[in-house]
């Protein structure tokens, strides 16, 4: 019963994607966990680029099938949309994508609430992906979220939308918004209903079985630990818990089951709307960086944040993770530096501090500490093993193992599924 997680270990974009793309090889099972069509996973292969918000990545392997679990919450039209594109681009989905009957629902007033709370937010807004997200988490947990079973009946479920609906008629003349209505929100959601309702199925019971007849299963993490609404840096989250702990509420399977936990890490750092970034680069290095690393919002094209690796970010996500192996990415974006640095602690009010703190909001007492690394100029792309990349590429990788205590298993030198170096043997062997 191989279950084995793939998990962002920094502020998103670490390249997951890529490594879920390489790993469901040898899947029988893709699984998203948590999350919605606010991630954004690129998968390149043989130059061919596609990018998924919430289908998992899994699906571009024609013998893989793909589970869309409880814990995430799905915008009906971004899934019709997304099953309509791939199957427009030759990808078979219908027959090999599943959909939980308990995933909450991403409705259009979430969307809608999700610019009105943003704009509203002014100059301490999160810089959210205006998706919904955190609304539709919020009515989840507030116990007024319609789900995926609610879609079987349309009476009960216009029932639900006019009992929830004074909440939210109250809410959006509270922020000066036009009022909506229950029938027209009914029908939106309902031209995508008869696509959806074949997909709607027990994930719990399906994913479960699957894992005691021995099948491989991945399970496909969004965003990454350091935007975790337990763990990140909180309020400059997303809503879910990305966290490896996010696998056993969001598919319903016990922890034991759990085998192994894939930590995704980019070689340098990026982080996408507001919070903090201690390591961040103001510059023309964090400008080069954006462009040699394509650094722009694979879902809404944002320029992303770049900086330096931060050791001890990358420190409370391992410490959170569990993770049994590592994935290095984007090495090959720092070729052509005279010199890299790692931060490898911080200094606050006299105090080193080597995991990153929960409790802070702005960075101006935190003083990151770096080391500097020699860089090297040769491209890396076409490099398959390891023992093959410049002295000064193996050394910043054995630097960066020795500070946060974790092999890197995978190097990845391009964005080509075949750009990787593989340092460990088939992740599903042997379990
Ligand atoms: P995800 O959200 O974690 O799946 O990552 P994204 O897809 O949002 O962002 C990662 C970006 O880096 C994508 O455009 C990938 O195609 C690209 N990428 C992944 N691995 C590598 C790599 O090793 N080198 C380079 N240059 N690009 C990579
Ligand atoms: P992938 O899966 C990077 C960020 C948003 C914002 C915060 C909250 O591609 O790594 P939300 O819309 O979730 O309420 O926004 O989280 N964010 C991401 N940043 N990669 C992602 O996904 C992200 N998903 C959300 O930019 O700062
Ligand atoms: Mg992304």
């Amino acid at each position: 019963m191989p279950l084995v997680v793939i998990v962002g270990c920094q502020w998103g974009d670490e390249g997951k994607g890529k490594v879920i793309d390489f790993l469901a090889h040898d899947a029988d099972w893709v699984a998203r966990y948590q999350g919605g069509n606010n991630a954004g996973h690129t998968v390149i292969v043989r130059g061919e680029k596609r990018v998924l918000h919430l289908i998992p990545s899994g699906i571009l392997h024609p013998n893989a099938k793909c589970l869309i679990g409880n814990g995430v919450v799905v915008d009906p039209q971004a899934l019709v949309e997304e099953m309509r594109m791939l199957e427009q681009s030759g990808v078979s989905v219908r027959e090999r994508l599943f959909v939980s009957e308990n995933a909450h629902l991403i409705m259009p007033y979430h969307r809608k609430l999700d610019h009105m709370m943003e704009a509203r937010r002014g100059a301490n807004k999160i810089g959210t992906t205006g998706r919904g997200i955190g609304c539709a988490y919020s009515d989840k947990v507030a116990r007024h979220g319609i789900r995926m079973h609610d879609l079987r009946d349309k009476d009960a479920f216009a029932r639900k939308v006019a009992t929830f609906s004074p909440f939210y008629q109250h809410l959006f003349e509270s922020y000066g918004e036009e009022p909506w209505e229950v029938d027209d929100v009914v029908e939106e959601v309902w031209r995508y209903r008869d696509e959806i309702l074949p997909l709607i199925v027990d994930g719990v019971t399906l994913i479960n079985e699957e894992l005691d007849r021995g099948k491989n299963v991945l399970a496909e993490g969004a965003q990454g630990i350091l935007l975790d609404v337990d763990f990140g840096t909180y309020p400059f989250v997303t809503s879910s818990n990305p966290s490896p702990g996010g696998v056993c509420t969001g598919l319903g399977v016990p922890p034991r089951k759990i085998s192994k936990v894939v930590g995704v890490l980019k070689a340098y750092s990026t982080r996408v709307g507001a919070g903090p970034f201690v390591t961040e680069l103001h510059d023309e290095l964090g400008t080069k960086l954006r462009e040699w690393g394509g650094e722009f919002g694979a879902t809404t094209g944002r320029p992303r944040r770049c900086g330096w690796f931060d050791c001890v970010a990358v420190r409370r996500s391992l410490q959170i993770g569990g993770i049994t192996n590592l994935a290095l990415m984007k090495l090959d974006v720092l070729s052509g530096l005279d010199e890299i640095r790692v931060c490898t602690h911080y200094r606050i009010g006299g105090q080193t501090v080597n995991v990153l703190p929960f409790g802070f909001e702005t960075t101006e007492h935190i003083e990151p500490v770096y080391e500097t690394f020699k860089g090297w100029k040769q491209p890396l792309d076409d490099v398959r093993k390891f023992d093959d990349l410049p002295q000064a590429a193996r050394d910043y990788v054995i630097a960066l193992e020795q500070l946060i205590g974790a092999r890197m298993d995978f190097v990845s030198v391009g964005p080509d599924r075949d750009e990787t170096i593989f340092r460990s043997k088939e992740l599903f062997r042997g379990l």
